[in-house]
């Protein structure tokens, strides 16, 4: 069951910036406290060490993180390079293992589950992009589903209905090869790829970060309709505060692998830590200063 969106959807008509930075100052005043219902993914002081390699330092990459992620949420992770972001994802769906604390997905620890099976259910969307380059726009979405043995007729009518779904075209898209799409497209492509078995979590590792404004804001606010749409439970790793907040409904801020704060924009800026304060207060002074710059109610 996907959570209510509090204060009604974010963006204004016509998805103007001066609208987003309306929705921001409305989102950081309003955004009411919303009570978790049952925890899908859950971290209870998870800590993972690395080797630094030859002569350098063991990395703490994440240093005793305990994080509930509730059924239907969609949470960003928010934090400087280097802060444990994308180690964080890969613990849930068992990419890396953890050295210390619990991490339970469904109800279940992921020790005790067969990694395989666990990363068929849950949808991964990598930092890079990650599509396989010498398969097709089809070939890479009907990936999973392939796998889990589906037979072909069902993977086709399903990669048909994701590529529907990401609004890519059918006959246009669907035989291409990744390096002859533009990257929103294959951006859109990695999405569907996350959705074909019908996941009911979502993993995205910066998954519009390389993307001109424009296209990532379309692309934004469609995932977002389609988190609400099949009821998923998402989690989203950004650098962008701003995207944080106009995307999710909690967002969790990391730093040097431990978890600063976590909580709705309002929750944030009640943080007594410095650095959370830093982080907050840059979209709020972007707004105000769009906001002095920007007639009223011109087209934007
Ligand atoms: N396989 C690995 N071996 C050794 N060190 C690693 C490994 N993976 C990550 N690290 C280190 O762990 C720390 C956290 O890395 P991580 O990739 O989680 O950061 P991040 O927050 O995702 O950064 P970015 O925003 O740049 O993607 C970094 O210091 C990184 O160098
Ligand atoms: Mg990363």
């Amino acid at each position: 069951m996907a959570l209510p969106r509090a204060g009604g959807r974010k963006r204004l008509a016509g998805g103007s910036r001066l609208a987003d930075c309306s929705a921001i100052a409305v989102s950081l005043a309003e955004n009411p406290r919303r009570m978790p219902t049952s925890s899908l993914i859950s971290y209870a002081h998870v800590g993972k060490t690395f080797d630094g390699g030859r002569g350098a330092n063991r990395v703490v990459a994440v240093d005793d993180v305990s994080l509930d992620v509730a059924e239907g949420e969609f949470l960003a992770v928010v934090g400087g390079s280097g802060s444990g972001k994308t180690t964080l994802l890969r613990l849930a769906n068992r990419l890396i293992d953890a050295d210390e604390g619990h991490i339970t997905v469904e109800g279940e620890d992921v020790r005790n589950v067969d990694p395989i099976g666990l990363r068929r259910r849950i949808g991964y969307v990598f930092q890079s992009g990650g599509l396989f380059p010498h398969l097709s726009v089809a070939g890479n979405i009907g990936i999973t589903p392939k796998l889990l043995g589906w037979p072909a007729d069902e993977i086709a009518a399903r990669v048909d209905e994701l590529v529907d779904l990401v609004r890519l075209d059918r006959a246009q898209h669907r035989d291409r090869l990744p390096h002859e799409l533009s990257g929103g497209q294959r951006q859109r492509v990695g999405v569907a790829r996350a959705l074909a078995a019908k996941p009911r979590i979502v993993l995205m590792d910066e998954p519009f970060g390389a993307l001109d404004p424009l296209t990532r804001d379309a692309l934004g606010d469609d995932y977002r309709e389609l988190h609400r749409r099949l009821g998923l439970t998402t989690v989203m790793i950004t650098h962008d505060m701003t995207e944080a907040m106009l995307l999710a409904d909690r967002i969790a801020i990391m730093r040097g692998g431990r978890l600063l704060a976590q909580g709705t924009p309002a929750e944030l800026s009640d943080s007594s830590d410095a650095y959370v304060g830093e982080l907050l207060r840059t979209p709020r002074r972007q707004a105000e200063r769009l906001g002095a710059l920007l007639p009223r109610d011109g087209a934007a």
